[in-house]
């Protein structure tokens, strides 16, 4: 249970919150790069604030304030010319650092220009996204994390902008035994329910989920902190535990298992939309002939079905379904936690302590200032996953086809195909041990 007050600061993401203003000391993605094509325009929404987001004919991006300087027109209604976005109304144009470079209604040799500008940030492109920087100056680095940064890597990336504070989708990555019960038996639940006795996702996703999580802990690192669990039956050998998935403080969730590394952003649109962004990022054995990628996808995660239902037999839409559920911000003062619970304590309490650190003037962790320190930025990797019969180097050779990509909220990606190609080229060629 929180107090209503530090139900407050762990929740509200405006210009001035305690836990806003810890939130702008990072790089956030607003988009996929794909979204914002050759000489596109895009209005963005990230931390309460509306933004305009646009590529100019050099292939360089601006964000920046949605209001032309002059008579307030909205600039995503704009357009690209050779000096940058120009608004439809008369004319004036702004480079990507907000500045106007163009006012042709204005006489010759008129100085008005050199005074206006609009507020801008600072944007940069790694992985297939669009981070954006909203704290004070100067930025602090984008992390090279390995998973934006490796090649030859295949990367495709989900998303949707869903009704719930992003602090709702940070406790569910914190909550490890969610996945016995809401990816297990509520998974075996919704199949049931289908009445497919032959559907491959009992075997895949639903009953390695269910076993037992009968050891967990979250341990702090330079980045935020590692999750480790041990399934009933293992041991702490086993890499769930010994080598554990990373989460990337404040808001950023990894599985890194098996050649997949999904990264899940919560990003805070505002105080109750949350862009949810599932980034995957495959990384194939060497005896893999990958393609090279020119474009990373960019498609919507569905959430409900033609009927209004949820999707719940999808991993990805059954976090979906519970982080909406409990509403656009969650009362936490009227939940009774339980002994499972510790990792979102945990959580809650560094966030507190970090928004304290910034309400001192201070860098929280995680914030690189020093290129030397940000060279490529190495998260734990696991073989295995959950059984799931699909990765790691010993059951390369048992591959089954849709494990990679089947019930991840990937109903929309155009690379589905290739992905399990990949894998079972992988499985195909893999030496067998004599
Ligand atoms: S309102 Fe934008 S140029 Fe006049
Ligand atoms: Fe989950």
């Amino acid at each position: 249970m929180l107090s209503a007050q530090d139900n407050e600061l762990f929740t509200r993401v405006g210009p001035g919150t305690p836990g806003g203003e810890l939130m702008r000391r990072y790089w956030q993605p607003v988009t996929g790069s794909a979204a914002v094509g050759p000489e596109g325009v895009k209005s963005v929404r990230l931390l309460g604030e509306d933004l305009v987001l646009f590529r100019n004919a050099q292939g360089q991006l601006g964000l920046v304030e949605p209001w032309c300087a002059h008579r307030r027109v909205h600039l995503k209604t704009g357009y690209i010319v050779p000096e940058g976005l120009r608004c439809p109304y008369h004319g004036w144009t702004y480079g990507t650092q907000g500045q106007c470079v163009m006012q042709p209604g204005e006489p010759a040799g008129s100085r008005l220009k050199e005074h206006v500008s609009l507020k801008s940030y600072p944007v940069e492109e790694a992985g297939g996204l669009v981070f954006a920087y909203m704290g004070p100056l100067p930025a602090p680095l984008l992390p090279r994390w390995d998973f934006l940064v490796d090649q030859p890597l295949i990367r495709q990336i989900g998303f949707v902008i869903a009704p719930y504070n992003w602090a709702q989708g940070m406790e569910n990555s914190y909550d490890a035994v969610h996945a016995e019960w809401l990816h297990g038996h509520f998974f075996k639940h919704a199949l049931d329910q289908r009445g497919d006795p032959q559907d491959p996702r009992y075997e895949i996703n639903a009953l390695p989920m269910m076993r037992k999580h009968s050891e967990f802990r979250y341990d702090r690192t330079d980045y935020g902190f590692i999750r480790r669990v041990v399934l009933e039956g293992d041991t702490e050998q086993a890499d769930t535990f010994s080598v554990g998935h990373a989460k990337i403080f404040p808001n950023i969730t990894t599985i890194n298992a098996g050649g997949t590394c999904t990264s899940t952003f919560q990003v805070p649109v505002d105080d109750t939309h949350t862009l949810y962004i599932g980034h995957r990022a495959y990384r194939f054995p060497e005896w893999v002939s990958v393609p090279e990628q020119i474009e990373v996808p960019w498609f919507p995660i569905p959430v409900k079905d033609e009927q209004g239902r949820w999707i719940d037999d999808d991993i990805v839409g059954q976090d979906l379904m519970v982080m909406i559920s409990q509403g656009p911000i969650m009362d936490r003062t009227r939940e009774v936690l339980g002994a499972t619970d510790a990792g979102i304590v945990k959580f809650r309490r560094f966030f507190k302590d970090q928004a304290g650190v910034v309400a001192e003037g201070r860098d929280p962790i995680n914030v690189y200032r020093d290129p030397q320190t940000n060279q490529r930025l190495e998260l734990p990797h696991s073989k295995n996953f959950y059984d799931r019969g699909v990765y790691g180097d010993d059951r390369a050779a048992h591959y089954r086809r849709g494990s990679a990509t089947g019930a991840l909220g990937l109903q929309n990606s155009p690379i589905n195909d290739l992905i399990e190609d990949l894998y079972e080229e992988a499985a195909l060629k893999a030496p067998r041990a004599a």
